[in-house]
């Protein structure tokens, strides 16, 4: 994410937004998911700025903002990786799969890579079970998975994204 989105909540679309709400408290969702969109998560800075614009106590919000699980107030990678530790994900090895790739990417489930590539997320049941050890990349799921396939998976989406980049 740039350093410009970084600061979104001093940018002229930023004001833009909270000017046409201003005094709004109904509009607190609506404001919530535009910021969202303009910055890919809800910094702190930006919620204070909001709460003050429409007029709605910052406690409610947060309230909103950690209700909904469309919102989120830390960063995420451009890519979301579940990997399920439901029960029968868990006893065909999806611990394993979730250790292997916190290692690769150097970081703890919850967390998100430096580069903002990748969030690993730890989930329950994906309502793959057949189909355990599962894990979702984005919207796709992939199951049957060893650790080392699942790390080939990922694998692919960061060279993926670096062709992009090139072309
Ligand atoms: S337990 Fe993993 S998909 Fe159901």
């Amino acid at each position: 994410m740039s350093e410009r989105n970084e600061r979104c909540w001093e940018s002229a679309e930023f004001r833009d937004l909270l000017r046409v709400h201003a005094n709004q408290p109904e509009s607190l969702i609506e404001v919530l998911q535009k910021t969202q969109d303009l910055l890919g998560y809800l910094p702190r800075p930006a919620l204070e700025a909001i709460a003050q614009a429409l007029r709605v106590p910052l406690a409610k919000v947060y309230g909103v903002a950690t209700f909904y699980s469309q919102f989120h107030l830390q960063p995420r990678g451009k890519h979301v990786i579940r990997v399920c530790l439901g029960t029968a994900c868990h006893v065909r090895g999806g611990e394993k799969i979730l250790r292997r790739l916190s290692e690769v990417l150097g970081i703890a489930p919850g967390e998100t890579t430096p580069d903002r590539k990748f969030t690993l997320q730890r989930v329950a049941c994906l309502g793959a079970c057949g189909l355990s050890p599962v894990m979702m990349v984005d919207e796709v799921t992939y199951g049957r998975l060893s650790p080392q396939r699942a790390v080939e998976l990922v694998l692919k989406y960061a060279a993926a994204d670096e062709q992009v980049a090139e072309s």
